[in-house]
């Protein structure tokens, strides 16, 4: 199976002319290469999905939102809907990420809300999980991870189960450069698995993907994705810089930082 890498822009590009530099430096940094065993994919902020669905998507990249409402259409003044976006060429959607949890009071319910609402339209949700620098203080970390993934995975099929990507983001990882060790990120697949194995099987549990993020880097992705044995990362700050971005899923394709 293919490995994943995934770029949250977050709310940048602020211009289109921004976004023009960026789709030229990144076809740039692409120039020359394969990624027979690595998935692209772009989360631009949604008034740049359309153009980077019709500008990168027909090369290596696949796009995805940062965030969905869960509603199709109606009266939902500044929401954006899972239709609209894949009427504009979406494949992902980045379901409650720490900012949204943190700055929009995503709750776990309405995380769930939205991952219906996104598989119904047939896109891939991307759901983040991960728990805040108190609570792993508290050593509280495996209560946290065990109700977000009950919570935003209530009443999912088994059959839905296998279109989720799963995304552990410690949230004191994120645009932080503190990472964990390669033991605790596999410490923290394991637990997302047995917890998947109790929910669901054994063999769903097995074919889960289950994606990295939190300050991945050239210099932090060998202990967080290749000696974890993670499926992939999902990537901010470096998904800014194509070269940076393409650099890490050539590590990826590797297997290897050099
Ligand atoms: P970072 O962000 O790579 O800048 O730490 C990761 C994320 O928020 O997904």
């Amino acid at each position: 199976m293919k490995k994943f890498i995934v770029g949250n822009l977050k709310m940048n590009l602020i211009s289109p002319r921004e976004r023009e530099q960026y789709f030229k430096s990144f076809e740039q940094a692409l120039k020359g290469k394969k990624f027979s065993a690595v998935e692209l994919v772009l989360c631009p902020p949604a008034v740049h999905l359309e153009s980077f669905a019709n500008n990168l998507k027909k090369g290596a990249v696949k796009i995805g939102a940062q965030n969905v409402f869960f509603e199709e259409k109606g009266a939902f003044t500044g929401e954006v809907s899972s239709s609209m976006v894949k009427n504009v060429g979406v494949e992902f959607v980045l379901v409650g990420h720490s900012e949204r949890r943190r700055y929009f009071s995503e709750t776990d319910s309405l995380v769930n809300e939205k991952i219906q609402a996104v598989l119904k339209n047939k896109l891939t949700p991307i759901f983040c999980i991960g728990e805040t620098i108190e609570e792993r203080k508290r050593e509280i970390t495996q209560e946290v991870i065990t109700s977000q993934l009950h919570e935003g995975l209530d009443g999912i099929s088994s059959a839905n189960l296998e279109k989720i990507i799963i995304a552990y983001e410690p949230i004191w990882a994120v645009g932080t450069n503190i990472v964990p060790t390669a033991d605790e990120v596999l410490e923290m697949k394991i637990l997302i698995k047995k917890i998947l194995v109790e929910k669901y099987s054994l063999r769903l549990a097995e074919k889960a993907t289950i994606l990295y993020g939190g300050s991945v880097n050239a210099r932090t992705i060998k202990e967080v994705c290749l000696d974890s044995d993670m499926d992939g990362v999902l990537v901010g700050r470096e998904s800014l810089s194509p070269r940076d971005f393409v650099q890490l899923a050539e590590i990826i394709q590797r297997g290897s930082v050099k």
